[in-house]
């Protein structure tokens, strides 16, 4: 399938390993250039040096906190002088810590608000101009299954996530006459460091193992596992593609069926 994305310009935050790697790595696929950030520069450099080698697209890497908005404007700036254009911006960053309400500090949710919804803010109002004068973009935040479902001990998640929920739907609303499309991708549990960090979490609350902790959650998911990094990739591949110029303002979950609503 042409997926239409050679020689487009994406972004893709908080993409040094897991889901935002496999992303970069399969937009690489597709031929198109990539702007990476995360906090570490080392797993960047190498990640650009691979992606280079494998594919022969351009990439520009960048190591900053997304919550920091005069970092994230630089770093789109910087993309657009190198590129000039940006198509796709997947927006993304680490998940808030596993803890109950009453557990969580006023700045658990000060901290949560900035890296989950105030830095989707700072890189919309950032790349939309761009897209604007292009007349065509896409912009994909990345979230989690827990804006449908909540989950007990992810309150600080459940909570703000659900606010991007609302600002994809404005945005799509807003600048779907611009050719703009604008979706969020919902994965359920996935087997990168953070599914690990939320098992080890979850096993030493209850004081079980992490293997036992595990077969009770895969139980609760139809597929009976997690997903791969890279199948919550080929979700966010789509809604880039120029098969998915009609879809906008959706949430599309990649769970395993977990979700139980309709
Ligand atoms: N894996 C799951 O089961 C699952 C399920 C539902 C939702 N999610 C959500 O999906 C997102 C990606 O998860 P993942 O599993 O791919 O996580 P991961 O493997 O832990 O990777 C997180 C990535 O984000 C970067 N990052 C973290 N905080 C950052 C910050 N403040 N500024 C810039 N970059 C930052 C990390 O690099 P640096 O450390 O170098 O910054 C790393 O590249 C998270 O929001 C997570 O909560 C994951």
């Amino acid at each position: 399938m042409d997926t239409g994305l050679i020689d487009r310009v994406a972004i893709v935050a908080a993409s040094s390993q897991g889901i935002g790697k496999a992303t970069a790595l399969s937009f690489a696929a597709e031929g198109a250039h990539l702007a990476l950030c995360a906090r570490r520069q080392e797993p960047l450099e190498a990640l650009a040096r691979e992606i280079s080698g494998r594919y022969g697209v351009q990439v520009h890497i960048s190591s900053f906190d997304v919550s920091d908005d005069l970092a994230v404007r630089n770093f789109v700036n910087s993309t657009y002088q190198r590129f000039g254009r940006i198509d796709i911006c997947v927006t993304n960053a680490g998940g808030p810590p596993a803890k109950a309400f009453l557990a969580t500090t006023m700045d658990e949710w000060d901290r949560a608000w900035q890296l989950n919804l105030r830095s989707i803010v700072s890189f919309a109002q950032a790349v939309i101009p761009y897209m604007q004068q292009q007349q065509w973009g896409r912009l994909i935040t990345l979230t989690s299954y827990t804006v449908k479902q909540p989950v007990p001990e992810l309150v600080l998640s459940n909570s703000i996530r659900a606010g991007v929920m609302g600002l994809v739907r404005s945005l799509a609303g807003q600048f779907g006459p611009d050719g703009i499309t604008v979706n969020n991708v919902g994965p359920g549990f996935t087997s990168t460091a953070r599914a690990e960090e939320l098992l080890e979490k979850r096993a030493s609350d209850r004081g079980l193992t992490v293997d036992q902790i595990k077969k009770e959650l895969l139980a609760e998911i139809p597929v009976r596992r997690m997903a791969t990094p890279e199948e919550v990739a080929a979700a966010i591949l789509w809604l880039a593609s120029k098969q998915a110029a009609c879809v906008t303002g959706q949430t599309i979950l990649v769970d395993g069926g977990a979700y139980r609503g309709l």
